[in-house]
């Protein structure tokens, strides 16, 4: 553990059915990734164990599905507009276009390149004699400010007044809904509201995989308090979210925090911390917490008109904007952190290397695999039998496969995660008596490799516990 290259991953993905190149058969459309079936079910659990942990696992928070197309005006006020873009360079030789700042950031590290004003992108890349990735010249462009958002028409008029765009960051969906949310949930400071959906950048330089991708889902809290309490509201999320992640089995020495720069900070952000993970490639952000005090409903209230101060209820006249302090998290990110991490190649005893993806069970596309010993109509009827029962009486999801033998069969649950696997087989039907006796299972721990020897009412109590 962790993988050592990003390969490993991208062809187990594609290999099991996690992560497949999207639009594959038409030659796949560059940095689109569909999530396979096992990788919907992983995905999933991410966005469901996300939800448990910070939305019904609190008191001060609740949750929101807002529209990805917005009002216009939304993003004016945001800032996205102005502000949210890139610098972008062109290669003088071949044409390639690219990312100035990132170029800087791979030769002389991350803090070098985040102080960069735009004017000094292209001095910095011929003085270093940054090469084009392509050409291998170093012949650049003036830097020019490159929008990220996507834009689009909605309507059948096309023109001016119908121009939408497709959020890039959910954050936006709860702040516009902030007054909906306190005049209807009656909510008292601090609360927060968390959000899982898609975003989309129009990012220049995508890549890894589904590290940077133009389509890609953020899973965001606004957590809104008084101004003055933001510093210490910041610590706390900063340690919730760090635990969250060590608590799937993310190792420390594989995370670290990195403050932003005062000249790094996003427009909006008066306080950055991204949590970065060790990347076969290096350091990388999986997780931002940022200090947006009260720039969006300040913001909001300026462009809409709207009144957009809280109301403190014990104090009617105490009414004031309060402060947001925003953990974000990079749904795709998580997972291919998870996936990573989960990687494990071992030597058995007898010299054979096994693929293993340590997931944690909470995340596991399955939480059992059921496999009849033979494709003999007796066991595969008993196996479907112990399935409904298992799928009636728990909340555990299965998966039954009768294909190739039973060593290939293991080889695979392994591969895919599955914590636990059921063998039904001759004893289990009363015709092996050294197999076992009627009614009972095998039951095979995918990290240790034990087997256990167990009646099916045993089985199906030990899973409700
Ligand atoms: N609302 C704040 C915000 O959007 P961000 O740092 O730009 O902050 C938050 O994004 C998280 O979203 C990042 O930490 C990352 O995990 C994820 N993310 C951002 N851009 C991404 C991209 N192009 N592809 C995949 N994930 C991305």
């Amino acid at each position: 553990m962790p993988a050592k290259s990003l390969d490993q991953i991208v062809s187990l993905s594609k290999r099991r059915g996690f992560i497949f190149p999207g639009s594959d058969i038409y030659g796949g459309l560059a940095n689109t990734w569909d999530y396979g079936p096992l990788g919907a079910e992983l995905k999933n659990r991410v966005k469901r164990t996300w939800w448990q942990t910070f939305v019904h696992g609190r008191q001060d928070m609740v949750g929101l599905d807002a529209s990805i197309l917005m009002n216009a005006k939304v993003w004016e006020a945001s800032g996205h507009v102005g502000n949210f873009a890139d610098p972008l360079v062109d290669c003088k030789n071949c044409k390639e276009r690219t990312r100035g700042d990132k170029l800087i950031e791979e030769k002389l590290g991350v803090e070098a390149a985040a102080v960069l004003k735009i004017e000094q992108v292209q001095p910095m890349l011929l003085a270093e004699k940054i090469p084009c990735p392509k050409c291998g010249k170093v012949a650049w462009t003036e830097a020019k400010r490159f929008n990220l958002m996507f834009r689009t028409q909605q309507g059948v008029v096309e023109g001016e007044g119908n121009e939408i765009y497709l959020r890039p960051e959910t954050a936006q969906g709860i702040f516009v809904n902030f007054k909906n949310i306190v005049d209807t949930m009656r909510m008292r400071l601090p609360f927060g509201v968390g959000q899982i959906g898609k975003a989309f950048r129009n990012e220049i330089t995508p890549g890894n995989f589904t590290f940077r991708t133009r389509e890609f889902e953020q899973m965001e809290i606004e957590y809104f308090v008084e101004p003055g309490t933001e510093a210490k509201y910041f610590e706390e999320w900063k340690d919730a979210v760090w635990e969250w992640f060590l608590s799937f089995g993310i190792a420390k020495e594989r995370l670290r925090i990195r403050e932003h720069g005062a000249d790094e900070l996003s427009h909006y952000s008066s306080r950055t911390i991204d949590i970065e993970y060790l990347f076969p490639w290096g350091w990388g952000e999986l997780f931002g917490l940022a200090n947006r005090a009260d720039y969006d409903l300040k913001q909001h209230e300026k462009f809409s008109g709207q009144d957009m101060k809280f109301t403190d209820p014990d104090d009617p006249k105490k009414k004031f904007l309060p402060y947001v302090v925003e953990p974000s998290f990079g749904c795709d990110r998580s997972i291919l952190t998870f996936l990573l991490e989960a990687y494990t190649e071992e030597v058995l005893e007898n010299g054979e290397t096994r693929t293993v993806m340590k997931l944690d069970p909470r995340l596991a596309p399955y939480d059992l695999a059921i496999l009849p010993l033979s494709k003999k109509e007796q066991l595969i009827g008993k196996a479907q039998e112990l399935y409904k029962r298992i799928v009636q009486e728990t909340n555990l999801v299965c998966d039954f496969d009768i294909t190739g033998s039973i060593g290939k069969r293991y080889r695979r649950q392994d591969e895919i995660g599955t914590p636990r696997a059921i063998t039904v087989d001759f004893g289990t039907i009363g015709e092996d008596e050294k197999q076992g006796e009627r009614d009972t299972v095998t039951i095979r721990d995918r990290d240790t490799l034990k087997q256990e020897r167990l009646s099916i009412n045993e089985l199906i109590e030990k899973l409700k516990r």
